[in-house]
């Protein structure tokens, strides 16, 4: 997850190979309740995890559930849920539901009538967009059926308390009128949550104006199929809950993947998957009980190809640019807001109608799209229920703004193909596009961005690189290492490379001096990267590589251009989406001479000489300060004067002297550096 202020994405150009959705989040909170509610234990295979499931999890247990982490059958992740069989274990809980209306609006429900009938007092809060989310229809609906229900805000809207004594009784004899107009979830709630009174006699609910989203209320009724519950309903107005209803556990059950983050996978297929291979997509296909599925019918109308079959989907470019489009939403209301995206590469205006619910979700999506789709040069018209999207003129370089609403984020990253827009091929010149706060698409698919970072390409020279260069313990691993931390990027520590072939060498007892020895080695090295570690022949070294014997070698057979040529490739490789910090000592001159910053990192002799004092000290290593100045300084000068490739600052290199700096004051002058090179506001 990426847990950083922003992120830029530089112009992507293709999108090919495979992705695996997270589960479906509409489909994991209901399951995960109707297991809370039923008799016996659940088994839930790959449940989504994410911001909204969490909360979800944290009140089911601050209720008394026991949740179990489980083995799901294709080494997947699964939950062990204990069910309540109806009976409330605790009487007394404050539970914090984040911004997630699929916990909030049945959990009120499921605890208003738990209160109502086995006493209980129940707080439920969440996040301030949460308390700006109505709720008052719900609300009134279980006061009719006489649930003691208390605002504790603004009335209408959470936080609100639920009450109740014990034996109290509930008035289920007379039709329970709902409002199925401002949101689905109110229905979905009262469906989820009336079995658990239902014992005695039918309840019927009434929606009280057109009902939208209807698929979502066809996912509750599939699922509390699943669950022994057979819900009949007479043309979506009149729903009825049968008597003598009780959750029972289906023992296992699979959630399938997000169809509503399926289509910004369709979209890249669409927009991307133009060089042959299409973008594979697994974990919804054309099995699907989710109502976003139908997305895939809007994509082809714009022009995607689509293939699907259970559980999978392939999708490629099929007419280009796309369609626009005139599309009433009410079926797709979250999956819609990714063909709003979609009409920036389209010929002609997209108009989505009917979408009037994008108002109370996690933003005033409507006013949120339409101000960040004009920033990236979009003329973009907006009225209380519809949007018109016009694809830019000229797009400008944007940092958009997320709203802490994870569909802004993820379909703002389909703004970075900006260079294929209008053009038969992708040679054009492309645009970066900043994403603020992305980590808000951890509410539903927390690797999102490491998703698509994985099937998507860009042209080597747009993908932006900073280099650190400097002689021995200035510091610039670790200011390499910050600086990518906060931006997201990939790093080179190019100097572990060499350290790498020294130990390699070491190993096998190749002469420092056989070059031509020492090249095949360098060429051919068994070498991956697994987060921090380094692993040679599939063993980790990074401790190894630190040794000084290692490192004294390293800077001797670095000399030998040989050796330098055969790991040229291999640092190139190292340049992919968003981009990448590289640390070494030719960085900024050799490997990436077109780097957008470089930084020559120095600090005084005696000051490295300390630093590396101090590290050894740490880790128990015994060493002497006067000896140690003089092997780095021995290392700088064979740096510096070898024939290839020897340390100096490009001439377009920054100068930083950390010798008084600390490392965060260190990375922050050179985020200023970087900030004033991007092309952003
Ligand atoms: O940076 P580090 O001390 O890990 O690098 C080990 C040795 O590798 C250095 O002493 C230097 O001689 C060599 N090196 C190089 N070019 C780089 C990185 C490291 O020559 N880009």
């Amino acid at each position: 997850m990426f847990d950083i202020p922003f992120l830029d994405l530089p112009p992507l150009r293709g999108a090919s190979g495979t992705v695996r959705l997270p589960g479906s989040k509409s489909i994991s909170n209901r399951v995960l309740l109707l297991a809370a509610l039923a008799e016996g234990e659940t088994l839930v295979h790959e449940p989504l995890a994410s911001d909204d499931t969490q909360v979800m999890l944290d009140a089911l247990r601050a209720l008394g559930c026991e949740v179990q982490p489980a083995e799901s059958r294709a080494g997947g992740s699964a939950l062990r849920i204990g069910g309540l069989g109806g009976r409330l274990r605790t009487h007394e809980a404050a539970l914090f539901l984040g911004n997630a209306g699929t916990a909030m609006r049945p959990l009120t429900a499921a605890l208003a009538l738990l209160a109502a009938t086995q006493g209980g007092r129940f707080e439920l809060s969440g996040v301030p967009r949460m308390h700006e989310r109505p709720i008052g229809d719900l609300v009134e609906a279980l006061r009719a059926l006489g649930c003691d229900i208390v605002d504790l805000g603004q009335p209408g809207y959470p936080p609100l308390r639920v009450q109740g004594q014990a034996g109290g009784r509930l008035r289920t004899q007379a039709p329970i009128p709902v409002r199925g107009d401002v949101s689905s979830q109110f229905l979905s709630a009262l469906l989820l949550a009336l079995p658990l009174v239902s014992e005695a006699q039918d309840i019927v609910i009434e929606v009280q104006g057109e009902l939208i989203s209807k698929p979502y209320v066809h996912i509750t009724l599939k699922l509390l199929a699943r669950f022994g519950i057979e819900v009949a309903h007479e043309q979506w107005r009149r729903f009825t809950v049968p008597r003598g209803s009780r959750y029972r556990s289906p023992g296992a059950i699979h959630v399938e993947g997000d169809a509503s983050s399926a289509s910004y996978f369709i979209a890249l297929g669409a927009i991307a998957a133009h060089g042959g291979a299409p973008l594979r997509i697994e974990g919804v296909g054309s099995d699907s009980i989710q109502g976003d599925i139908r997305f895939v019918d809007a994509a082809q109308a714009m022009g995607a190809r689509v293939q699907a079959g259970p559980g999978w989907l392939q999708v490629s470019r099929g007419a280009w640019p796309l369609q626009a489009l005139t599309l009433d939403c009410n079926h797709i209301p979250d999956a819609a807001m990714t063909l709003a995206v979609m009409a920036l590469y389209a010929e002609g205006t997209t108009r989505l109608t009917n979408i009037a619910s994008w108002r109370v979700k996690e933003t005033d999506r409507i006013a949120a799209m339409a101000t960040e789709l004009r920033k990236l040069g979009a003329a973009v018209t907006e009225g209380p229920d519809f949007i018109e999207v016009t694809p830019p003129a000229r797009w400008q370089p944007a940092t958009i703004h997320t709203y802490d609403d994870h569909r802004m984020a993820m379909c703002a990253s389909l703004a970075a193909f900006n260079a294929l827009a209008g053009r038969p091929a992708s040679d054009g010149p492309g645009l970066p596009v900043r994403i603020l706060d992305p980590r808000c698409v951890g509410k539903t698919f927390p690797d999102y961005f490491e998703t698509l970072f994985g099937v998507v390409s860009a042209d080597a020279q747009d993908v932006p690189v900073i280099t650190v260069d400097g002689p021995t313990a200035s510091g610039k691993g670790t200011l390499a290492a910050a600086l990518a931390a906060r931006l997201g990027y990939h790093t080179l520590d190019s100097g572990s490379l060499y350290r790498t072939t020294a130990l390699a060498a070491l190993q096998d007892g190749i002469a420092p001096d056989d070059e031509a020895a020492l090249a095949r080695l360098a060429a051919l090295l068994d070498l991956r990267f697994e987060g921090a570690a380094v692993m040679l022949r599939g063993r980790p070294v990074s401790d190894e590589l630190r040794r000084e014997d290692v490192g004294s070698l390293a800077s001797r057979i670095a000399a030998l251009p040989a050796v330098r040529e055969a790991l040229h490739s291999l640092q190139l490789a190292f340049r992919r989406p968003p981009g990448l910090v590289a640390d070494g000592r030719d960085m900024g001159t050799v490997v990436f001479p077109d780097a957008a910053l470089k930084v020559f990192l120095t600090a005084s002799a005696a000051q490295r000489a300390s630093r590396r004092h101090k590290q050894l000290i740490s880790k128990g290593i015994q060493a002497n300060i006067t000896d140690l100045r003089a092997d780095l300084e021995a290392r700088d000068a064979r740096d510096r004067t070898r024939s290839i490739a020897p340390l100096k600052p490009a001439e377009d290199a920054l100068a930083l002297d950390n010798s008084a700096l600390s490392v965060d004051e260190s990375v922050d002058v050179v985020l200023g550096w970087w900030q004033q090179r991007r092309p952003f506001d």
